[in-house]
């Protein structure tokens, strides 16, 4: 098959084939958990590193005011003129997690599927969650997920999905290649094998993570005092079961609630 050395955001296309049919699970639990959380009744949502856009568009739908951004135009381009053709607002930009501010603020906001994890330093991670908290109405809520790396050897090394529409089918693998414990950053391999009628070929991009403990991830969140943390869940995206982190912890969902200078 064909190689392609590609950026693997740079193709919305198929990565939104791929994780675009992966949504009805964080939805879920994403709106079951704004009803569980919020001090208010949520209507505007912010996603920072939106991508592609594939949850914001089940919200757009579900009659939720939405906006995000991103720092791939692509991704960008892929989710506004998705929004478009549904009757929304063009409302995500391009724009980075670590450095942004909200005309209006919101409600609520996420961040899954360790996007957060890009952001390489802990001084970039702290910055997005001032950014956050900024962006944030009092009393509104932030979900966080990510992978933690845990001090037993992972579970799983490689991840693998699929997914057909029409004629287009994509398979994409991600694994990790190698962690680096001083500087914390874990490098990721990720291709997709695209198939169409005429043509087969494989995109192979790697990228960086910044990897976690989950004393890690305490340290870094008690340097925004205006997000406190509620609660923890993992990748169950089951409302009724939050969970307790431990060492061995790996996917966790972090619910952080905007509050006034530390005080409720
Ligand atoms: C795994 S994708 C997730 C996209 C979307 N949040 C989702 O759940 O499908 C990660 C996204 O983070 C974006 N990204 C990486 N670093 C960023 C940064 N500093 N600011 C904004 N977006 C960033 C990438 O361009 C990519 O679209």
């Amino acid at each position: 098959m064909e190689t392609i050395s590609g950026h693997l955001y740079d193709y919305p296309k198929y990565y939104d084939l791929i994780f675009g049919s992966d949504w009805a699970a964080e939805f879920k639990f994403l709106k079951a958990g704004f009803l569980k959380y919020s001090t208010r009744s949520v209507h505007q949502l912010f996603e920072p590193a939106c991508g592609t856009g594939r949850l914001l568009i089940q919200f757009a739908k579900s009659g939720f005011e939405v906006a995000g951004n991103d720092l791939n135009k692509h991704a960008i381009d892929f989710c506004n003129r998705r929004l478009e053709r549904n009757g929304f607002k063009p409302s995500a930009y391009v724009g980075d997690m670590a450095d942004f501010k909200v005309k209006k603020k919101v409600d609520a906001a996420f961040n899954m599927i360790n996007t957060f994890r890009h952001l390489p330093s802990e001084t970039i991670a702290e910055a997005h969650l001032h950014c956050v908290a900024d962006c944030l109405k009092s009393g509104g809520i932030y979900f966080l997920g990510l992978h933690l790396t845990p001090q037993s050897p992972p579970k799983c090394a490689t991840e693998t999905w699929s997914a057909t529409r029409g004629h287009l089918s994509v398979v994409s693998n991600l694994w990790s290649i190698a962690i680096d414990k001083k500087t914390r950053a874990e490098r990721i391999g990720v291709t997709y094998d695209v198939y169409t009628p005429t043509k087969q070929f494989r995109i192979a991009d790697e990228t960086v993570f910044r990897t976690y403990s989950a004393e890690q991830m305490f340290d870094l969140l008690v340097k925004e005092p205006r997000l406190r943390l509620l609660d923890m869940y993992d990748f169950r995206y089951d409302i009724d079961s939050p969970i307790d982190v431990t060492a061995d912890t790996e996917d966790i969902v972090y619910v952080l609630k905007r509050v006034w200078d530390g005080v409720t």
